[in-house]
């Protein structure tokens, strides 16, 4: 049993790390997790986040990389055959780490998301009670405007996606197999002050260059960063096996809404169209797919499970926007 009672001696310290003075459960669960994609957007944040709730957390990073100064940071690369998971028990792995949909070569994406899914298992299934496996809502594809929720089929409409639930489906059968718990959860578009949303929109809308293809007609559903991350642990505390999660905010919006309160927010003009053939010239025809498939979904399972703080992009963009301004990413040239 590798959980960790924290005890009656241990609670002062325990305590401290708390600067609320909210009151904590007498006996809190430590757990032991690993994360791989611990040095990206969402897997720093959720690394962070573990290590102030008094999670042991490990972290797989690759090489040159610095991970969080409290994490057993093990060095290495998913594709990598010699990848070597150390000898610690794991009660979760949260699998992060993928190549990101801007991959337009099918050969890297595969060796990456599915090759790379395959050698983590390999490493862990012994040393593991529980994977996660961490993708986005692309696993839907055209939804013909209905409200998704967990029961949903998946039909991925795009070949990024189509790899990634291989990779999902990989984990789950042989996760079965073995008796280790699995987990999927698909998260909405996580904005945050880094990621996607600072570094295609944000300044991109400050130099006047974002352009919306399809015009921003179809819905998407995002979440803050902060709340995919609580949503994540909620999940590693409170769920039951074996489930599936959406994690998103509930608020139903156009990625054009979506953008044009981000411009005004900034303080700059709405951006407009680009034809879809130029889009597709430029990023590739599967991620303007991924991009632009229209997505409604049900956030009634988490909201079970976790409170959302940023229930709207409505409140949660001004407060990315502050972090922005904090660190000073704001200028027009950055
Ligand atoms: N961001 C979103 O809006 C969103 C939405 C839905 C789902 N997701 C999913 O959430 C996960 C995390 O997303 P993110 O936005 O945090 O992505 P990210 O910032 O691009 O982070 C990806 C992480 O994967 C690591 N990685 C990539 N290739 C690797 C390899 N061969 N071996 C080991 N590590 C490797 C990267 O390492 P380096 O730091 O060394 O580059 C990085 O830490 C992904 O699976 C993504 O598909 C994200």
């Amino acid at each position: 049993m590798n959980t960790k009672l924290i005890g009656v001696k241990e609670l002062p310290t325990f305590y401290n790390k708390y600067s609320n003075n909210t009151i904590k459960p007498k006996h809190v669960l430590e757990k032991s997790i690993l994360v791989t994609g611990a040095t990206g957007f969402i897997g720093s944040r959720l690394v962070n986040s573990l290590i102030e709730k008094g999670h042991d957390t490990s972290s797989l990073i690759r090489k040159g990389k610095t991970g969080h100064a409290k994490s057993n940071n093990i060095v290495g690369d998913l594709t990598d055959s010699r990848l070597n998971i150390s000898d610690t028990k794991f009660d979760c792995v949260f699998h992060l780490a993928s190549h990101t949909p801007l991959e337009r070569n099918k050969k890297i994406l595969e060796k990456v998301n599915l090759g790379g899914t395959k050698n983590l298992f390999e490493q862990v299934k012994d040393k593991t009670k529980a994977i996660t496996y961490i993708s986005g809502l692309g696993v839907y594809g055209e939804t013909q405007g209905m409200v998704v929720d967990e029961t949903f089929p998946y039909r991925p409409n795009t070949e990024f996606v189509k790899i990634r639930l291989d990779a999902q489906k990989f984990l789950e059968k042989n996760c079965k197999d073995l008796g280790i718990n699995f987990t999927a959860i698909h998260l909405g578009d996580v904005y945050g002050s880094d990621g996607w949303f600072y570094d295609v929109l944000v300044k991109r809308l400050l130099k006047n260059t974002f352009r919306l293809p399809k015009s921003g007609d179809y819905y998407k559903a995002f979440v803050h960063v902060d709340d995919a991350v609580e949503s994540m642990i909620s999940i590693l505390e409170k769920n039951s096996p074996n489930e599936t999660y959406i994690v998103a905010d509930p608020t139903i919006v156009k990625f054009k809404e979506f953008v044009d309160f981000t411009a005004d927010s900034l303080g700059v003009k709405h951006p407009g169209p680009i034809p879809t053939f130029v889009a597709k010239a430029i990023l590739g025809a599967d991620l303007i797919t991924l991009l632009t498939t229209s997505i409604r979904i049900s956030n009634e399972k988490i909201s079970q499970i976790c409170d959302f703080k940023f229930p709207s992009y409505k409140q949660g963009i001004p407060n990315v926007i502050s972090e922005l301004k904090a660190k000073k990413l704001l200028n027009k040239t950055t």
